[in-house]
C-alpha cells in the first residue's frame, strides 16, 4: 500500500500522482506535474489514452475494476480525476485502501447530480435559475407549467457538451421530451436569458487558502464550447460578485484542487451560476499562455499540499477549440506568431470531438 506523504506533509517531487480518466484534461495535468517532478500514474480503460502517451505509468481498466484501481492505489501518494463521472465506489474503493482522492467524494457527488448541484449552490448563497425535478412525464409536464415556458429540460446525471438536453416550448410537449431523453430523473430549468456566459476558475489548497482567476467570456456552438476571451472586460463589482461565488462553492465544498463555475450574466448585472466542474475547466486553457501559473499546475499544487501559485493574467488570450478535423490545420496555426498550439494526440478526429485548442495571445 501506499504511504501516505500527505498525512505528514505536500507530496514531494519523485512521488507519484494517480489520475482517473486519460483524455485531454489529464493529458495537460500530467504535464504539468511532470514539470513539477512528479511521476504519474493514469487509469483509464482506452489502451491508447492521450494523457496514457505523456504519463510514466498507464493501467488500462474500467473505473470500477476492483485490479485496476489497486494497482492504482498503490502506485500512487494521491489520486484526482479528470472528469465528474468517475463511479462513486471508485472513490470509496481507493478511500478504503487509505488513498487520498482530492477533489473529495462531497464534490463529487454534488457536481454528479444537477438537482443536488442546484440544491447545493442555493443553499450556499450561490443563485441559480429557477428549477424543478421530474421522475415522471406527468412530473415533467407539471414542472414545466409551474416554471414557464419555455424550459431546459437535463438528464440530472451524466450530461456534458449539451448532451442529454431539450427545449420544451409547450408544458404538453415535456412529456415527450422526458421520454426522448431516456425516461430517467431529469430537471426542468428556467431560461436565462443571459447577456453573457462567463466563468470563473478557482483553486483551494489543503491549507483552506484559495486562488481565483480573472474571468473568461465563453461562446457555445451546438451546445460545445467553442471560443473563450480572457480576461473578459467586467467591472469591479462583477469580479468582485464571481470571487464571492467561488469562495462560498469552495468552502461549501471543502474543496482541494481547481474548479470550474460556469455564469450566467444577467441584464440586471446578477450573476448566476449554470453549473460547476470539480475539474481543471475548457474555459481555463487559456491560462497555460495567459496567467503566471496555469490551471493544471494550480490543480497539481493543490492536491499535493503545495502553496497556490499567482493566478495573475500575463496576456489577454483568445482560446479556440480545434474540434474534429479543424486540427489538421496544425501547420497553419504553428506559422502564426501569435498563436500557441495545443493538440491532445488523439487519433480519430470525429465531427466535434476536441481535438486541441489554439490560445492567440495579445498583449493586455
Ligand atoms: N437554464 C438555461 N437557460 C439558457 N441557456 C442554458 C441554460 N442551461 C444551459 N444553457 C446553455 O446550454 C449550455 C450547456 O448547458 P450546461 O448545463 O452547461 O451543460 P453541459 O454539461 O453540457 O455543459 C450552456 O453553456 C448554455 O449556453
Ligand atoms: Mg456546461
Amino acid at each position: 500500500m501506499a504511504d501516505l506523504p500527505l498525512k505528514g506533509g505536500p507530496l514531494e517531487p519523485g512521488q507519484t500522482i494517480g489520475i482517473l480518466g486519460g483524455g485531454q484534461l489529464g493529458r495537460m495535468l500530467a504535464t504539468a506535474a511532470a514539470r513539477l517532478g512528479f511521476d504519474v500514474v493514469i487509469l483509464d480503460p482506452e489502451p491508447d489514452a492521450p494523457a496514457g502517451r505523456v504519463a510514466a505509468h498507464t493501467i488500462v481498466a474500467s473505473y470500477d475494476d476492483p485490479q485496476g484501481l489497486e494497482a492504482l492505489g498503490a502506485a500512487a501518494g494521491i489520486v484526482t480525476y479528470e472528469f465528474e463521472n468517475v463511479p462513486a465506489q471508485a472513490v470509496a474503493r481507493l478511500a478504503e485502501m487509505g488513498v487520498e482522492v482530492a477533489p473529495g467524494p462531497l464534490a463529487l457527488r454534488i457536481a454528479q447530480d444537477r438537482l443536488e448541484e442546484k440544491t447545493f449552490l442555493n443553499g450556499h448563497g450561490a443563485p441559480t435559475v429557477a428549477f424543478a425535478a421530474a421522475d415522471t412525464p406527468e412530473a415533467a409536464v407539471a414542472a414545466a407549467e409551474q416554471l414557464g415556458l419555455p424550459v431546459l429540460m437535463k438528464t440530472r446525471r451524466e450530461g456534458y457538451d449539451g448532451k442529454g438536453q431539450r427545449w420544451v416550448e409547450h408544458a404538453a410537449d415535456a412529456a415527450a421530451a422526458f421520454r426522448a431523453l431516456g425516461g430517467v430523473p431529469v430537471i426542468l430549468e428556467a431560461a436565462a436569458e443571459f447577456v453573457r456566459e462567463l466563468s470563473v476558475i478557482a483553486a483551494r489548497g489543503r491549507d483552506g487558502a484559495t486562488a481565483v482567476y480573472p474571468l473568461a467570456e465563453n461562446h457555445h456552438e451546438g451546445g460545445i464550447l467553442r471560443r473563450s476571451i480572457a480576461p473578459a472586460r467586467v467591472t469591479p463589482a462583477l469580479a468582485d460578485q464571481a470571487e464571492r461565488i467561488a469562495a462560498r462553492v469552495l468552502a461549501g465544498l471543502d474543496y482541494v484542487g481547481v474548479i470550474g463555475i460556469e455564469l450566467f450574466e444577467m441584464a440586471d448585472g446578477r450573476l448566476l451560476v449554470n453549473e460547476i466542474a470539480p475539474r481543471v475547466h475548457n474555459t481555463g486553457h487559456w491560462t497555460l499562455d495567459g496567467c503566471e501559473v496555469d490551471q493544471f499546475e494550480q490543480h497539481i499544487r493543490a492536491i499535493a499540499g503545495w502553496p497556490l501559485g499567482p493566478t495573475v493574467a500575463v496576456a489577454r488570450v483568445e482560446m479556440l477549440n480545434l474540434l474534429g478535423e479543424e486540427a489538421d490545420q496544425w501547420l497553419k496555426f504553428a506559422a502564426e506568431p501569435e498563436t500557441r498550439l495545443h493538440l491532445y494526440g488523439k487519433r480519430d478526429a470525429k465531427p466535434g470531438r476536441k481535438m486541441g485548442h489554439v490560445n492567440r495571445v495579445k498583449p493586455l
